[in-house]
């Protein structure tokens, strides 16, 4: 198999014309990969996304081929795919004001050139969830907010219209399950291509922590930064050492390194129902 892509959390393999997606342990924070692997979490994202691809499959065809059928090396952290054409905008689908999307507000008071209500703050809740796709950019370049229009000139309107109508439905449907658990999603980011009939299939992984935001619903206070669900642990721990956020970063001791790996397996267990 050749290796076409290493990402910070992920590698892409082609064999054939499928594309094979492994999910390796590594935990990024602050857009930093630390040197100690939370183990397992590489197997309990690529098992939620695929339990997601199932629940959606009525929402939207994916390209899942199998998560069985692939190296034994990768079993568990791996999915089989059909290798698509991707459209290039990353769809992201926000309920709450986090992140780039916070700092575009309070810029101009919009997100991706969707106006919102004055008077919101870190981590509000918006008053129905909205469509901010941004630009796909090169490894090393920022992605920047695209406006509905600038995707209907990418895309085609057509498109552009199944991209929002999708991702709304895939975030509202991801949305509600969760907070049914004490999990709420403040936003997410899909990716999806073409297959060779042309059809739009979705990609990627899909309503991971690694591609969303999911917060503690009892925790969730506006006003100040959310905590992430699964990740906090490690985050705070990192504050803590002094560390200033610049590569390389410090190693996670032993208990912060089962803590947060308990913390993954309750996401998987909470969202899934079922048991690790
Ligand atoms: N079915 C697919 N066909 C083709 N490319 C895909 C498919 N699913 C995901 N991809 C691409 O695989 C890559 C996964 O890379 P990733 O690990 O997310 O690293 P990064 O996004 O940081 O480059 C992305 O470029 C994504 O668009
Ligand atoms: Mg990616």
């Amino acid at each position: 198999m050749e290796l076409l892509h290493s990402g910070k959390v992920r590698d892409v393999y082609a064999d054939g014309d499928d594309l094979i997606l492994v999910a390796s342990d590594r935990v990024s924070v602050y857009d930093v990969v630390l040197p100690t692997p939370i183990p397992d979490k590489g197997r309990l994202l690529t098992q939620l996304s695929l339990w997601w691809f199932e629940q959606l499959a009525d929402v939207v065809p994916n390209h899942v081929v199998s998560g069985g059928d692939v190296p034994p090396e990768f079993a568990g952290r791996a999915v089989r795919c059909r290798r698509l054409a991707m459209l290039p905008v990353e769809c992201i689908a926000r309920g709450y004001l986090a992140g780039l999307g916070l700092r575009e507000y309070r810029q101009d008071g919009s997100v991706s050139g969707v106006a919102l209500p004055e008077g919101l703050v870190e981590g509000s809740k918006l008053p129905e969830p909205i469509f901010t796709p941004t630009t796909k950019a090169p490894v090393g370049e920022h992605d920047e907010f695209m406006t509905f229009a600038d995707v209907v000139a990418l895309v085609g309107g057509e498109t552009a219209e199944d991209l929002r109508r999708i991702t709304l439905e895939v975030y509202a449907r991801g949305a509600e399950l969760a907070a049914r658990h004490g999990i709420l999603v403040a936003d997410t980011k899909l990716e999806f291509g073409r297959d060779a009939e042309g059809r739009l299939v979705l990609a990627d992984e899909v309503l991971t922590s690694d591609s969303s935001r999911f917060w503690p619903a009892d925790d969730w206070a506006p006003g100040r930064p959310q905590h992430a669900f699964d990740k906090q642990i490690v985050r705070d721990w990192a504050t803590g050492t002094g560390w200033d956020r610049t590569p390389p970063g410090p190693e996670i001791p032993t208990d912060v390194v089962a803590a947060t790996r308990a913390r993954y397996i309750e996401v998987y267990e909470r969202l899934t129902g079922r048991t690790w």
